[in-house]
């Protein structure tokens, strides 16, 4: 067990970030400093409840360093980030682990999520991942064996109908951290980068199961803790790349190598579904209008 890290994690109000700071807290015995960011303060407010429950001190808690720091800040606004990051810098001089874990998901037909909405993701989940790091590294060079994680999605190599401009946000944070994995390394930060499946959280909430969301019968929806846990093994342990689970790790290979393939199983994915809403009317119907139909 690594003990008293300096932990920062975007996205903390809620869903994946959450957890994370959870499983920070429960492996290290409550002994790291978490800084958990988010724009919404009530929210943040109900992680850092959920992290004392599970045994992290609060500022009100101690004389000494608060263990659990709470920022509001929107990663699309540097001047957000920056003060985010003077805060850190004033508080603990380095940081040790970043997650950057802040997104935002849409999907729907092209002509729906038009410019203005794929300006919004890249600038959520690329630019805001940038700003993130850049305002951190002067903190991150300062850290004990540091890490950056940057939470990216599986939609960033295997990349379903819909999802468009969340998948193109995601591919431009992957070669962002291959990029900087390689130049970082010289100096001691290990970048990390993790493509989590379908997580049961907010952001997919009614989205995952709908008509622009459907995905291949057999691929699980995780819970937000078993990605938490991938990302504090990612930060004792720090690998290039995880896919959660791992078993889709080839699923992965094939979305880079063989995109053909991967068309055909969302075209046959759509067709069953198209095929079963055909079918739906005809449920109260007669026997024969359903062979009729088929
Ligand atoms: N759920 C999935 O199926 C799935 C799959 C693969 C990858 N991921 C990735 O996992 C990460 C976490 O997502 P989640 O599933 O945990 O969703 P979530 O529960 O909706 O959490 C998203 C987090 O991002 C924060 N956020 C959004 N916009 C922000 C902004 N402009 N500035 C600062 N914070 C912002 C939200 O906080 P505020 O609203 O308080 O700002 C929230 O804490 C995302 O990067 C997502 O792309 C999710």
């Amino acid at each position: 067990m690594i003990r008293d890290r300096v932990v920062l994690i975007t996205g903390a109000s809620g869903g994946i970030g959450r957890a994370a700071a959870v499983e920070f807290t429960r492996t290290d015995e409550g002994s790291s400093h978490l800084f958990l960011v988010g724009r919404d303060a009530d929210r943040l407010k109900v992680s850092a409840a959920v992290v004392q429950a599970m045994g992290g001190r609060q500022a009100a808690n101690r004389d000494a360093v608060p263990a659990v720091t709470l920022l509001t800040a929107d990663v699309t606004r540097p001047e957000d980030v920056a003060q985010m990051a003077a805060t850190v810098e004033r508080m603990t001089g380095r940081l040790d682990v970043l997650v950057v874990c802040a997104g935002q998901l849409e999907v729907g037909p092209a002509e729906e999520l038009g410019p203005v909405v794929a300006e919004r993701l890249m600038r959520v989940n690329f630019l805001g991942a940038v700003n993130t790091i850049h305002a951190c590294l002067p903190l991150l060079r300062r850290g004990r064996r540091p890490v950056v994680i940057n939470v990216s999605s599986l939609a960033g190599r295997l990349v379903p109908p819909y999802m468009g401009a969340y998948a193109a946000s995601k591919f431009a944070l992957n070669a962002y951290s291959h990029s900087l994995r390689q130049e970082l390394r010289k100096d001691g930060i290990r970048v990390c980068l993790v493509l989590p499946g379908p997580v049961d959280t907010a952001m997919v909430k009614g989205k995952l199961g709908g008509p622009f969301y459907s995905i291949p019968k057999g691929t699980p929806v995780l819970s937000p803790g078993q990605v938490a846990g991938a990302i504090v093994a990612l930060a004792d342990h720090p690998r290039r790349e995880v896919v959660v689970p791992a078993w889709l790790t080839p699923s992965g290979w094939l979305g880079s190598a063989f995109p053909s393939v991967v068309d055909g199983l969302y075209w046959a994915t759509e067709s069953f579904r198209g095929l079963r809403k055909k079918l739906q009317p005809a449920a109260g119907s007669s026997r024969r209008e359903t062979q009729r139909l088929l």
